[in-house]
């Protein structure tokens, strides 16, 4: 399909492959919001949650993150849409239409929570090693045989994503304290097989085999910790987790199999400083980008051979500018502020001097989970 050529007073769209063309350089940044179905299917609301999204003015737009267990092992939140089942998948097709509808390319995020799934019944927790801080939860740490399902596990949802709801890409979630990330990080992961020889095998592995399956053009992304940022938590611990060393690395290794690189940072397992998602002053300018130095290192290290993303409280047109024109990144992505504008985009097209409503107080999931409510922008409530 063609996409809109969209007028920008910020910057042209950008070509991620010969089959993905955004419309511009703003990318909705994967973000969770409880609008399935309990069972995983996408609902209605869900649809239209995507249609006014895809209406906004938005490059791009990259999913909820999406489990592929049909035991649902590996879910991150409540009403989080799957990718379990070819049936679970057809009803993506709608969400999917409703974003091209509007000619705004829509990329599903595939994810397993592994470890840091949340506190739900009958959720057994896939770990690499019992080093993660002591679980009471039920948990089981993989063979190998099971490590190698799941990596068939995320390469049947690419081709789900791809064959049955006409996604215009994937992004295999490999950040923010995830089982992808899990495997990468030495706080996590201290087997002693070839996934604890080589951290980065796991996560190599599910980008190769997605590669294999979906063929050379199909658009395949990766989010990606430029850093685990263990060294700005509380965790009084000797592990450095993921730095931006093994990223490097990583980018290397994948640099003629992956498109794209979203680099994010951060780990929810070591306490509020290190998180992913900060709060903090970000209409100020030299606050936006929060990880944008890791952004340009992976920049430096893959050159144009493929496209860099940048994510963090990235906030007004001029805090996008100073990324890309200084060389941190190719595009950039926000998360929060579509929560409280969907058309956050078109606003900040027709205003760049424009101050979003989102100021980063990072209420809204909380909210959502405290409440069993989907998401909703929060930051008028009293605390
Ligand atoms: C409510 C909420 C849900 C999120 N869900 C996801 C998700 O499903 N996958 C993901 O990679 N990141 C998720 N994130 C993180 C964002 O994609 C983004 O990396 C982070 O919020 C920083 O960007 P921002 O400052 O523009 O919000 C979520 C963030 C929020 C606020």
């Amino acid at each position: 399909m063609s996409y809109k050529a969209q007028p920008t007073t910020c910057f042209t769209g950008i070509e991620y492959n010969q089959n993905l063309l955004a419309l511009n350089r703003w990318v909705r940044s994967a973000t969770w919001e409880g609008l399935a179905e309990p069972n995983g299917n996408v609902s209605e609301e869900m649809v239209k949650y995507y249609a006014d999204l895809a209406k906004g003015g938005v490059g791009m737009i990259i999913t909820t993150c999406m489990f592929f267990d049909e035991e649902r092992n590996g879910v991150t939140g409540f009403n989080q849409a799957g990718l379990a089942t070819d049936e679970m998948v057809a009803t993506h097709k709608a969400l999917v239409d409703a974003c091209h509808a509007e000619e705004t390319p829509v990329v599903a995020q595939i994810n397993h929570s592994g470890a840091a799934a949340p506190p739900f019944p009958n959720l057994v927790r896939q770990v690499f090693s019992e080093t993660v801080p002591p679980m009471e939860m039920p948990h089981n740490v993989m063979t190998i045989e099971e490590i190698e399902a799941i990596e068939d596990g995320f390469v049947q949802a690419a081709i789900r994503c791809k064959e049955i709801a006409g996604y215009d890409g994937v992004q295999i979630h490999a950040a923010h304290g995830y089982l992808v990330n899990q495997s990468l990080s030495d706080l996590t992961n201290n087997r002693t097989d070839k996934y604890g020889e080589d951290r980065t095998l796991f996560l190599c592995n599910i980008a190769c085999k997605i590669r294999a399956a979906v063929g050379p053009d199909y658009p395949v992304l990766m989010k990606l910790n430029g850093d685990d940022c263990l060294h700005e938590g509380e965790l009084q611990i000797e592990a450095k987790g993921h730095t931006i060393a093994q990223s490097v690395e990583i980018i290397k290794k994948l640099v003629d199999v992956v498109d794209t690189v979203e680099v994010s940072g951060g780990s929810q397992i070591a306490g509020p400083k290190a998180m992913p998602i900060r709060k903090g002053n970000h209409y100020k300018v030299e606050n936006q980008g929060y990880f944008k130095e890791y952004a340009k290192a992976v920049k430096q290290a893959v050159g144009d051979k493929m496209r860099v993303i940048s994510v963090g409280g990235i906030r007004s047109v001029a805090g996008a500018n100073q990324l890309i024109e200084g060389g941190f990144c190719d595009a950039v992505s926000m998360s929060r502020p579509f929560i409280a504008q969907p058309d956050v985009v078109n606003q900040m097209f027709a205003d760049e001097g424009l101050k979003i409503k989102c100021n980063s107080c990072f209420k809204c999931m909380p909210y959502s989970f405290q409440n069993k409510v989907s998401i909703r922008c929060v930051k008028d409530l009293k605390e």
